[in-house]
């Protein structure tokens, strides 16, 4: 059977690109270089599968695998890179790998000569529906994480699913935690889809949302659905919980939340379970941890300009609300320690 590749455009004028979605799209990397590059600088992680032909001269940066790589110094170390190989601005850094990677990879570009093409090739589930598209790219400082970056589009995305062969269960199901969220953003029914189009409908949903609000004026925020939360257990947990084991759950607390304020009825909050715990399977509980800790946290999250800030489900769909009565946000916690789905 032939392999169905699909192409998303993320449509922003002169920084528009393609995303390119299916078994074996890796074949299409040359494709998606810029004409003019004649070098070719490939950022990656050990134990990452690298089929990328680029045609071109090419040498690979390997960069540390963990959240503490993802750093100035890295930064610091591929420029030097660069220097050494004579990256100019007509050439392509190339990200190979999942969000880390991707991110590291594009805000090394964007500091490149003040900015230099980068093409990702996204090899994670959460690459692939979020990290690698939208053109924000940046590294973690002590005072935490995503700190330091820049709004930079790449010039195209590959997303193979051939290199999710490899991934481990739990980075899969960091994916999921995303795609989850999508399901509340649309409605669509992602999981009747086969991989490739549900891939694709992910890309297409951010691709869109990116298009209409670049640099997260507005609607650019629905994609933090779940993410308030997400962010503090995330940082309560030392890491220890994953981004996307941290999404499912800030989704069900975000159901529980628009519960208390009224926004949507008890049927609502049990599709959440229905879709979050029950179809993509995913761990809803809310670990033991001090309420008092996770709301000075959430009050801590950079959405958090005005009071503590949620993306909220709601008659009108999910929106940003702002300035939201931390009782309500206490009681939502109490109410989803103790609900059994
Ligand atoms: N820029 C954005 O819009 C955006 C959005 C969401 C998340 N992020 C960032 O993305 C990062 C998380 O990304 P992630 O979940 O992809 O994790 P990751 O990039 O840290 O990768 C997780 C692990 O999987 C390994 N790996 C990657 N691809 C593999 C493959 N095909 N086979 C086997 N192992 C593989 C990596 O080496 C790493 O050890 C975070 O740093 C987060 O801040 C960015």
């Amino acid at each position: 059977m032939k392999k169905r590749i699909r192409t998303v455009r993320v449509d922003l004028a002169d920084r528009g690109y393609d995303v390119v979605v299916g078994h074996g799209a890796a074949s299409e990397l040359a494709a998606l270089l810029p004409s003019s590059s004649r070098r070719a600088a490939v950022v990656t992680q050990a134990g990452i599968q690298r089929n990328v032909d680029t045609g071109l001269t090419t040498e690979v940066f390997t960069i540390g695998t963990g959240e503490e790589h993802k750093s100035l110094e890295t930064i610091g170390e591929l420029c030097e890179g660069f220097a050494r190989m004579g990256i100019t601005r007509n050439d392509v850094i190339i990200g190979v790998g999942g969000g880390m990677v991707t991110d590291v990879a594009g805000f090394a570009a964007a500091s490149w000569h003040r900015g230099t093409p980068v093409v990702h090739v996204s090899t994670t589930l959460l690459g692939m529906v979020d990290a690698a598209i939208g053109g924000k790219t940046g590294v973690n400082l002590r005072a935490g994480k995503n700190l330091v970056g820049a709004f930079w589009q790449p010039s195209g995305v590959i997303c193979d699913l051939d290199a999710l062969a490899t991934l481990p269960p739990r980075e899969m199901r960091c994916g999921l935690g995303e795609m989850a969220k999508y399901h509340f953003l649309t409605g669509d029914d992602l999981l009747a889809m086969e991989l490739v189009d549900r891939i694709a409908t992910c890309v297409q949903i951010k691709a869109d949302i990116v298009a209409g609000d670049e640099r997260e004026g507005g609607r650019r925020a629905l994609l933090n659905y779940g993410h308030t939360l997400a962010h503090a257990l995330e940082i309560e947990s030392k890491f220890g919980l994953a981004h996307g084991e941290a999404v499912a759950i800030g989704l069900i607390y975000a159901a529980h939340l628009a519960h208390v304020l009224g926004r949507i009825d008890g049927r609502r909050v049990d599709d959440h379970y229905r879709v979050v715990g029950g179809r993509y399977e995913l761990d809803t509980r809310l670990p033991d941890v001090d309420p008092s800790h996770l709301i000075a946290l959430m009050g801590r999250d950079k959405k958090a300009l005005d009071g503590l800030t949620f993306v909220l489900d709601g008659a009108d769909g999910v929106e940003v609300v702002a300035n939201v009565d931390p009782e309500a946000v206490s009681e939502a916690l109490s109410v989803m320690a103790a609900h059994r789905p």
